[in-house]
């Protein structure tokens, strides 16, 4: 998608170095970062220079890439990836790139293995592409059906920024609303501020203006209130890891929007690629929840008049806090899962006649 009207994606390779774009420092300073080795990678997914599910996925297997240029060793290679799965526990794609990556590179000889992982690495920064692109064609039919019965505009709600920055291109969640706009379906987004980290505001705000998109930034208290006023027709969320039975994990405060979207009537869409699939947990309390440092919560970071950023404390030093990141709304709660290859019911029949 576009960043002053110029074409990106929010990774790639180049001269044995890989490329992000430092998303710490969106909206207000455009940054492109170099990672050379393992350790860059890892690093670049525990601060959150890269975030969303799909995204800490692809750099991942790129980390794989930068360890077997740095040094082509079998217990190097098995000790990065040991490391790259645990720089985030909740979001599935992690583990799962790495082991596809790891399942790829098992067997092959010194000579061979670098082009291989590559390779292997560029099929699935596109595959990522491929699949948030059909997740776009198939909720679009979804927003068109609003579209048509209201004949004005449809007003989307979304949480956190499961936007194009969140994965490779167009993203899950913005990818349906990327999709209505190019057809001139009129769409507003409400955009979650989504504290503490705030991706709906500094993110998913700052991607749909530069797609030219309308959209409010709202606090994360105010979507029940826009619900009960007749003000969100949709809501549409991604997430970081969905259980065969339809549950959903994504960023905190999803699940209270889905009670109210329950309760509103309103239908609650999650967007996702079956990378996100995690077939193997039955129990959503076996979902591993991060707890980020207090200091995300204690602090907020914006820019002054003078156009520098600061960093500045909003409580008592002396205050606790719990910083959850995400939270599990069960699939009772879910209208339909959005994905490459069609909308299903939130269930084990749903996913699984998807999903064979
Ligand atoms: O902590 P983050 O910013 O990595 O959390 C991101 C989300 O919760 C997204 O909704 C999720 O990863 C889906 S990304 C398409």
């Amino acid at each position: 998608m576009k960043i002053k009207g110029k074409e990106y994606r929010t990774i790639w390779f180049d001269n044995n170095v890989v490329k992000i774009i430092d998303q710490t420092k969106l909206p207000h300073q455009f940054i492109i970062k170099d990672l050379k080795t393992v350790e860059d990678s890892i690093n670049a997914i525990k601060t959150m220079e890269v975030r969303g599910a799909p995204l800490i996925g692809a750099t991942a297997a790129y980390g794989l890439v930068l360890s077997i240029i740095e040094k082509n060793d079998l217990s190097f290679l098995k000790k990065s990836s040991e490391d790259l799965i645990s720089s985030r526990p909740t979001a599935i794609n992690l583990k799962w790139a790495v082991d596809r990556m790891m399942k790829k590179l098992s067997g092959v000889n010194e000579k061979d293995i670098l082009k291989i992982a590559l390779d292997e690495a560029k099929a699935i920064v596109e595959e990522d592409i491929s699949f948030c692109k059909n997740i776009g064609l198939n909720g679009l039919k979804i927003i068109e059906e609003i579209y048509n019965k209201k004949k004005n505009t449809v007003n989307i709600l979304t949480h956190c920024n499961a936007g194009w920055l969140a994965t490779i291109d167009w993203g899950t969640a913005t990818s349906p609303i990327y999709h209505a706009h190019q057809k001139g379906i009129k769409i507003h987004v409400w955009v979650d501020e989504t504290r503490p980290r705030n991706q709906g505001a500094n993110l998913t705000s700052y991607e749909l203006n530069e797609e030219g998109i309308p959209n409010t930034v709202i606090t994360d208290n105010a979507g029940g209130i826009l619900m009960q006023r007749g003000q969100v027709d949709i809501c549409i969320v991604g997430t970081d890891r969905t259980l065969s039975n339809g549950d959903v994990c994504n960023k905190i405060g999803t699940y209270l929007k889905a009670l109210s979207a329950k309760d509103n009537n309103i239908p609650f869409y999650v967007a996702l690629p079956s990378s996100t699939i995690d077939w193997s947990i039955k129990d959503h309390k076996q979902i591993p929840i991060e707890e980020r440092n207090s200091e995300e919560l204690s602090h907020v970071v914006g820019i002054d008049e003078n156009n520098e950023i600061k960093k500045v404390r909003i409580y008592p030093q002396k205050s606790k806090s719990l910083n959850l990141a995400f939270d599990v709304t069960p699939a009772k709660l879910v209208t339909g899962l959005i994905t490459e290859k069609g909308v299903c019911k939130a269930s084990e029949n749903g996913l699984k006649g998807l999903f064979k």
